[in-house]
Parts: C-alpha cells; sequence; structure tokens
C-alpha cells in the first residue's frame, strides 16, 4: 500500500454518515437495504458505465473518533483489495472535532491493517494487489496529514515486525534467530544491539533464567537493545520482554493442545522488539533500553524440577512450585539487570505470563499492575491514543503475601487465587530498588488472538507496539 498526499486519481471514496444519507442513489441503497452508512459497511460497485464508487460508513457524526475511523478505512482496503482497485482517492474535510494529524494517521492505520497477511509458509500464497491511496486533506493541512501517514507507516511495519515475530513457528523463531532478527532490524535503524551468549548470562548469575533454559539444547540469549536520544533528560526507560520461544510447561507439562500456541510466548518480546523499531524509525526523543532473556522451556534429564530451590541474579532465593511457571523467572533476572546493571529509571514489562489473565480478561484487554499510579496514567493516555485496552489490577500486600515461601525468599505460583497478580507482583520484587516506577503487562490474551476482530485478524496482533510508541515519544 502507497501513499500520496494532495494528488488526485483512482475511484473516489464516498464518506457517509449514518445520520446524514442524503440523494437519490444513497437513499436508494438504504431503501434496499445495502448500505446506511453505519461504521464498518462499505458499499463497493461498478456502474454499468464502469464507474467505480465506493461509500464508506463512518456511523453518526457526534460518535466519530479515531477508533472509528481505524475500524472503517480497515474495511474499505480490505473491500478494495478483494476487488483488486489499484487507487482510491480519499477526500477527508475536517471530520467533527479530530485533528488533521491523528486523523490522517488512524485512517492510514486502519488501511495498512488490511494489508497484513501471514501466509510465509503456505506455498500456494499469492500476493496482495497493490494499492494506491491519494489523500487530500483539507486545503493548507498537508503538512499534518503528511505526519499522521509517515507515522502510521512506521508504526505498522513495527507492528508487522512484531506479528511476524510472534507469528512464525519454534523451529524457526528460537533464542538465537530471534537475537539475530532484532539486531538486523533495530541496528539499521540506530538502536545498539547486545547478545549475551549462555557464558556471559553465567558470568552474570542470571540463575532463574538459566534454570528455565536448562533443558533446551538451543543456546539462551539475553538481548539488550539501547536507544539513546535525548541527552537532556536523566531518565531511561526499560523495556522488558518475556522471550520464551517455546513453552512445553517443562516437567510440569502441559497438554498437547495447550502446547500447540506456545510458540507464542516470547511475545512480550516481540512487542518491546517492535516498540524499539518504532521509537528509533520515528526518532523519539526518548532514552530507551530494552532486555530480553530469551530461551525454550523444555525436558530433559537436566531440566528443572518441581520442588528444587534455585537462586538468581538479585540473590534472592525461589522455590520451585511449578515448572511451568517459567516466565516469571526469567523476567526475575531481566528486570534486575535493567535495573541494575543498565541504571533504568522507569520500567515496563510485558509478558504472555498467565492463563488467569486470559481468563479474566479475554482477548482484547491486557492485564496491568504498578507501583506507581502516576506512570500507569502516561499509559492509560497513551492507550486512549492508539485504541488499545490495558485494565489496572490492585497491588496490595494480600498478593504480595502469596508468593511468600516458607523455604526460600519466594515461591514461583502463589497458589490457587490471583494468579495474574501474583505472577505480575513476582516480577515485581525484582527490581533493584522498589520504587522504581514500574509497569507490568500481561498480554497472554491480547498478543495472539484465536478470531478477528475488528481491524485486528485472528493470530499475532502486535498489541501494544502502537502504546509503548505513544507512550515513550509523547505523541498521544
Ligand atoms: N506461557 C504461559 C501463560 C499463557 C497461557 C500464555 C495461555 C498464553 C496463553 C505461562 O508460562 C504459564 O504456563 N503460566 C501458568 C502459571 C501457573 C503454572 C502458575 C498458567 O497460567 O497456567
Ligand atoms: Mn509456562
Ligand atoms: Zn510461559
Amino acid at each position: 500500500m502507497k501513499f500520496n498526499i494532495a494528488k488526485h486519481g483512482g475511484v473516489v471514496a464516498q464518506l457517509v454518515y449514518e445520520d446524514k444519507i442524503e440523494g437519490e442513489y444513497l437513499s436508494y441503497l438504504k431503501e434496499k437495504e445495502l448500505f446506511s452508512g453505519k461504521v464498518e459497511e462499505v458499499y463497493y460497485n461498478l456502474d454499468a458505465d464502469l464507474k467505480a464508487r465506493i461509500f464508506i460508513g463512518l456511523g453518526k457524526e457526534e460518535e466519530i473518533d479515531l477508533e472509528v475511523l481505524r475500524k472503517a478505512f480497515f474495511k474499505a482496503a480490505a473491500e478494495l483489495l478483494k476487488n483488486k482497485i489499484p487507487e482510491v482517492e480519499l477526500n477527508i474535510p475536517k471530520l467533527n472535532k479530530l485533528c488533521n494529524y491523528k486523523m490522517a494517521s488512524a485512517i492510514a492505520e486502519g488501511m495498512l491493517h488490511a494489508s497484513y497477511q501471514y501466509d510465509k509458509f503456505k506455498s500456494d500464497r499469492k500476493e496482495l494487489p497493490e494499492l494506491t491511496v491519494n489523500y487530500n486533506p483539507e486545503k493548507g493541512k498537508e503538512d499534518k496529514a503528511e505526519k499522521g501517514i509517515n507515522e502510521a507507516v512506521k508504526l505498522m511495519e513495527a507492528v508487522f515486525l512484531t506479528r511476524d515475530l510472534v507469528n512464525q513457528p519454534p523451529n524457526v523463531i528460537y533464542p538465537e534467530t530471534l537475537a539475530q532478527i532484532a539486531k538486523e532490524k533495530l541496528e539499521a535503524k540506530g538502536v545498539k544491539v547486545t547478545i549475551h551468549n549462555k557464558k556471559e548470562i553465567e558470568d552474570l548469575k542470571m540463575e532463574a533464567f538459566l534454570n528455565v533454559a536448562r533443558a533446551s539444547t538451543k543456546e539462551p540469549k539475553l538481548i539488550v537493545m539501547e536507544y539513546y536520544n535525548n541527552p537532556d533528560s536523566d531518565e531511561k526507560i526499560a523495556l522488558v520482554g518475556k522471550g520464551l520461544t517455546y513453552d512445553s510447561g517443562g516437567y510440569a507439562i502441559k497438554t498437547a493442545t495447550g502446547m500447540v500456541t506456545m510458540f507464542t510466548d516470547m511475545g512480550g518480546s516481540g512487542t518491546v522488539i517492535g516498540a524499539m523499531h518504532a521509537l528509533a524509525d520515528l526518532k523519539a526523543k526518548v532514552n530507551v533500553v530494552a532486555v530480553v532473556a530469551s530461551c525454550e522451556n523444555m525436558i530433559s534429564g537436566d531440566g528443572y524440577r518441581n520442588g528444587d530451590i534455585i537462586g538468581s541474579m538479585s540473590g534472592k532465593t525461589i522455590e520451585i512450585i511449578n515448572t511451568d511457571a517459567e516466565g516469571r523467572l526469567t523476567l526475575a533476572d531481566a528486570v534486575y539487570y535493567a535495573t541494575n546493571n543498565l541504571g533504568a529509571t522507569k520500567l515496563i514489562d510485558l509478558a504472555t505470563l498467565t492463563g488467569a489473565c486470559v481468563a479474566a480478561f479475554g482477548e482484547q484487554v491486557s492485564g496491568a499492575v504498578t507501583n506507581n499510579d502516576d506512570f500507569f496514567a502516561e499509559l492509560l493516555k497513551a492507550n486512549e491514543r492508539a485504541g488499545e485496552i490495558v485494565w489496572q489490577m490492585p497491588n496490595i500486600e494480600y498478593y504480595r503475601k502469596m508468593n511468600e515461601s516458607k523455604v526460600a525468599d519466594l515461591k514461583n505460583t502463589g497458589g490457587k487465587f490471583g494468579g495474574m497478580m501474583t505472577a505480575g507482583l513476582f516480577v515485581g520484587s525484582f527490581l533493584a530498588k522498589e520504587d522504581i516506577p514500574w509497569i507490568h503487562i500481561d498480554i497472554a490474551g491480547t498478543a495472539y488472538i484465536s478470531e478477528d476482530y475488528g481491524y485486528l485478524k485472528e493470530k499475532a496482533t502486535g498489541a501494544l507496539v502502537k502504546s509503548l510508541y505513544y507512550m515513550l515519544s509523547k505523541e498521544a
């Protein structure tokens, strides 16, 4: 898909409000129940004189917002691609109170969502047809529109990178290849990427991480990505992503069906790699470091066991109750490393961490715990801009106590209650200083979805790449 600004040509799209159906043709379509201007409704036809037209429903004028635009233009682009229309002209007037930059960004984003497909491993895959979008904003707003479109194009490139990483199978994406792709994609954008091998991870004494990795023949990798572009600030924000390229459960083995999609258990790392890509590509003024402790949770004669007591980089000891609660162990060392060794002043961790989160929220809402409501408010603002939802869960003593062990400093499961909170709070207890502003986001439901929803198609979503970009670039 290609975008031009202030250029004419192609099938002219007509934007239609549900509460403003005017003219003979639209009234006829409405009467025949072919098109009534509701959001996500699109009417495309080729007239007898071969003059094509497309109507795009925008719903009620006063209810229009960025999310409506994403949905409406996703459907429009899908229809155009389906009909192999090579060029479309979008004349975008002022829509309610929306600003031209955000409007252009949301429209382009919606359309770009229609252009993603994961068919790399299909022999009979077909390229999507090319579509050129001629975007005509209000007179004098061309620069704003251009900024919005450029932002959407780069953001979606990052989202698609995340989707590709999460979608691909575990025999293709494993710690070494994940690290290589991160290095290749991010260094091209000016991010410094360091890949630590097993020996270096041992020297760092990341005992929790190493125990999870132990049963796999694939070498674990600690991937460190640094992007510093704000010399005036002492702030250094860490993004830590869970990077389990496969989670079999270990000795606490999962069921066959429960295991099939566990190649998506590096969803958190996919998100942080995508977010770094977006931040660097769009030259955000921010200092960010991303850390991924990547490995596989497998089974072998040398695997860690339910019942082991292990150490961690922080020095805290951990009683292993369940080898399937592995994510928090890898995150514990990554979080400690980011805050102790790299000097992160704030931290956000993202992880496909618990089935409890999926049970509570489903596939369109991520769960969070935080130790700092002001920091969380920044995320909420970015979520609003991105059209993504993160819900805050309680961070209270009641849940923290559930992680206490009788024989070690902590245990790796909290018991039968509050699984989303205990998992998150376990991770937070490895901050080098407990007052470092921190947000944990559980994306177990949102990173990879089982059915289409709006402009998100089934499988990997790239959830929260956009929010993290908006939050850290302060573009929300
Ligand atoms: N990777 C899983 C969580 C998960 C579940 C992600 C479903 C995506 C979809 C995680 O490592 C896990 O196995 N968690 C256990 C923890 C339990 C043993 C305390 C869970 O949620 O069942
Ligand atoms: Mn697990
Ligand atoms: Zn896992």
